[in-house]
């Protein structure tokens, strides 16, 4: 059986066909960061329109390279929640209009959920769940005991910015390109991980599994501009300095994110992780988990480079919906918004 899957909660249009032995025939991702890159940030309004003109030939391709038609395809499946209103429009609107016109289910997408469902996809047939589920990208730096594949609950989230929101605010304020991740990443590289003392915020209260970025950012904002600068006008950073502030910020935002995770490990008696998002495919990040989560003997289950960005691979976590009989018509909505914060992660409503 073959699911045809779409993703356009952000800034990537992105398809795939994944099989019920999650097997990928085909994926698609055309990212829009150029068009986003001298905004230093996702301009909604220009993801959508972007979507419009990408949906179909990304679509198109997809069955391309699978070397399939559109008669081949069992059911659709479309991530729905949560994301940016414009995006996810226009992407459920593809997915109605194929689920119709071929006569097959239409099934919905938690795109958190497919973050995590990334690790399950390239574990084989070890099992990932129950696990405590990290997810960090742009949007999103959320804690959820994970039961089952639709079955989260959450236990911590930032209470201001992502991790990737700041990687993407700190890499503008270091006139470094956006994404920010990946940029900070290199950068960090030549850089001093103590050259600049940075805050951590909540780092060592144990039973409380959130986290905050925004102090983070403005301690940043301050090394550079100085709150005796009125006009906050930047100082000339030198090739070394936006090394070592890089490398710095890069270490206290991993800290806390190795800290929280591990603490939330310890609180639910998990010794499955499973982690996913943009931010996953940070290098040190990954090191450094990996040597952790070793050292405490926790299973991990980090996402592959290619699976952490946004992609619609992702989606085949719709098999487990689909398996389950949880079908969708017509009146299937967007649920942009973030799931708030006392409640459960409820597949595709968000
Ligand atoms: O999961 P994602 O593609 O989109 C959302 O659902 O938000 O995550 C995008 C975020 C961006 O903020 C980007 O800067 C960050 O992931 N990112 C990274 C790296 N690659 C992407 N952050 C740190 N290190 C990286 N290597
Ligand atoms: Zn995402």
């Amino acid at each position: 059986m073959h699911i045809l899957t779409i993703e356009t909660t952000c800034d990537e249009t992105a398809a795939a066909i994944v099989t019920d032995q999650l097997e990928v025939k085909a994926s698609v991702v055309a990212s829009q960061d150029d068009l986003h890159r001298r905004f230093g940030g996702v301009v909604p309004e220009i993801a959508s329109r972007a979507h419009l003109e990408r949906i179909l030939p990304v679509i198109h391709e997809t069955l391309q390279r699978a070397n399939l038609t559109l008669a081949d395809i069992d059911a659709v499946a479309v991530a729905n929640t949560p994301g940016l209103a414009g995006s996810l429009l226009v992407g459920l609107a593809a997915a109605k209009a194929l689920s119709l016109a071929i006569s097959k289910p239409l099934l919905a997408v938690n795109h958190l959920q497919a973050h995590i469902y990334a690790c399950r996809i390239t574990a084989g047939s070890d099992d990932v769940f129950p696990c405590v589920g990290l997810i960090i990208s742009g949007g999103h730096t959320s804690l959820y005991r994970c039961q089952g594949p639709l079955d989260f609950t959450l236990l911590g989230a930032t209470i201001d910015d992502a991790a990737g929101e700041a990687f993407d605010k700190v890499a503008a304020m270091l006139g470094l390109s956006y994404p920010g991740g990946p940029s900070i990443q290199k950068a960090a590289e030549g850089g001093n991980t103590h050259a600049y003392a940075l805050p951590r915020s909540f780092l060592g209260e144990d039973d409380r599994l959130d986290f905050s970025f925004s102090g983070l950012k403005t301690a940043v904002r301050y090394r550079i501009a100085g709150p005796g600068r009125p006009d906050f006008s930047q100082i000339e950073l030198g090739p070394q300095q936006v090394a070592d502030l890089a490398a710095s910020f890069q270490e206290a935002v991993v800290d806390v994110l190795l800290d929280k995770t591990f603490a939330a490990l310890r609180l639910t008696g998990l010794q499955k992780l499973c982690v996913g998002g943009g931010v996953a495919a940070n290098a040190r990040f990954r090191m450094r988990l990996q040597e952790e989560s070793a050292a405490r003997d926790v299973r991990l289950h980090i996402a592959p480079l290619n699976l952490c960005t946004d992609n619609a691979v992702m989606g085949a976590i719709a098999i487990e919906r689909y398996k389950a009989g949880l079908f969708e018509d017509l009146s299937l909505e967007i649920y942009p918004g973030l799931v708030r914060r006392q409640d459960s992660l409820q597949p595709g409503r968000g």
